[in-house]
């Protein structure tokens, strides 16, 4: 038997199993994906089949060079037991075994990884299987919340896509993808948005998601409506649309970023304002949230170290949240801080955030149906 058991941090990291004969291989995928994941590898198929009845991971890896039977045997025999809403599987094959890639895409709920492969590939597809699983249980939740879950998540996917093709979106699509969560908001029912979120495995998608629910609630309570609220809202789902263009192990990065890595990530402002400026009838705003909010009131902030009066207020609000998104979020690094607690801290950052509404956004706060 060899079995790795890669110990689990402080952060949160959804479980991955992996399966081959080639050891190599094996330590291959434990080392890129144990940054990201509780990542368990396995050469032997019945020590895995009997785990899997014990424990299911969010994803299983299996690889085509299996000992002692043959993977898609394999693979069929799992999916007699559980189906693919439980056990989503990465297939990995050599590019040139076209028979078997054939074979394995009338298996439902598969996904073929084509060897060789980048780490950053890799990951990507561990992310969309992991997320498969985590999107199936949203059909029990409430409708209005699930819907505003599903409509924003297919337009993400599909931004991502645009960007890949160098293609643009129509304002409307955004906005279509945030009527749900608007009507939710309204409602006050928004407590299951953000706990699916927690278990949501695409980072830059959560983040902004709860960042356009709070920004939303945000500006209900300073008094937005219409075309006001759908531009702030808006604007929250797209103000880190720039991370978009960052490659995944940076945004995911555990260790401390060096500068020369800092000045990379602080790029997805500039990407994510010149990707929005080609969108025909988008309000200004809506450009603006994503331009602005990582400036500072007393002028420290990035891009451009604009002082509080020159920056727009949407902005100063979008700061606000997104600072206030970002210490809440669960990373894979990191636990979550609870919302007072990162209220403390925000009151305590001399010359970021602006004061006066950051009162507000703490009346806000207090008054909401649920943070965590
Ligand atoms: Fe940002
Ligand atoms: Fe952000």
């Amino acid at each position: 038997m060899n079995t790795n058991n890669l110990q689990q941090d402080a952060g949160h990291k959804h479980q991955v199993y992996m399966v081959s004969g080639n050891d190599k291989f094996l330590s291959g995928l434990l080392i890129a994906l144990s940054p990201f994941y509780h990542a368990r590898s396995f050469n032997d198929t019945e020590e895995l089949f009997d785990e899997l009845f014990t424990s299911l991971p969010k994803t299983l890896i299996v690889d085509a060079t299996l000992s002692g039977t043959s993977a898609l045997r394999f693979i069929t025999a799992l999916r007699i037991n559980f189906s693919s809403d439980q056990l989503p599987i990465i297939f990995t094959v050599m590019s040139a075994q076209e028979s078997w890639i054939n074979e394995a895409s009338k298996i439902s709920g598969l996904k073929c990884l084509e060897r060789p492969f980048q780490t950053d590939q890799l990951l990507r597809t561990v992310t969309q299987q992991v997320n498969a699983h985590t999107e199936a249980q949203w059909d029990a939740i409430e409708p209005v919340q699930r819907q505003a879950l599903k409509q924003t998540l297919a337009f993400y996917n599909s931004i991502a896509d645009k960007v890949m093709n160098g293609e643009i979106f129509e304002f409307q699509d955004v906005t279509n993808s945030c009527e749900s969560l608007i009507e939710a908001v309204d409602n006050r029912n928004y407590k299951d948005i953000l706990r699916a979120l927690r278990e949501h495995d695409d980072y830059t998608y959560v983040h902004s998601m709860r960042a356009a629910t709070f920004l939303c609630a945000f500006g209900q309570a300073v008094g937005f409506t219409g075309d006001e609220l759908n531009t702030l809202t808006t604007g929250g789902l797209l103000l880190d649309v720039g991370k978009t263009y960052i490659p995944y192990n940076l945004l995911n990065k555990k260790e401390p970023l060096d500068e020369e890595e800092y000045n990379i990530i602080k790029k997805h402002v500039e990407y994510g304002a010149s990707f929005l400026n080609q969108v025909d009838d988008l309000p200004s705003g809506v450009s603006i949230i994503a331009a602005q909010h990582h400036e500072k009131i007393d002028g420290t902030g990035y891009p451009h170290g604009l002082e509080c009066m020159k920056f727009d207020r949407l902005a100063r609000m979008a700061a606000i949240v997104d600072v206030f998104c970002a210490m809440t979020d669960r990373r894979t690094y990191k636990a979550a801080f609870s919302p007072q607690k990162t209220l403390a801290q925000m009151a305590a950052m001399e010359g970021h955030l602006d004061r006066r509404l950051l009162l507000k956004f703490g009346e806000m706060l207090l008054d909401a149906p649920i943070l965590h």
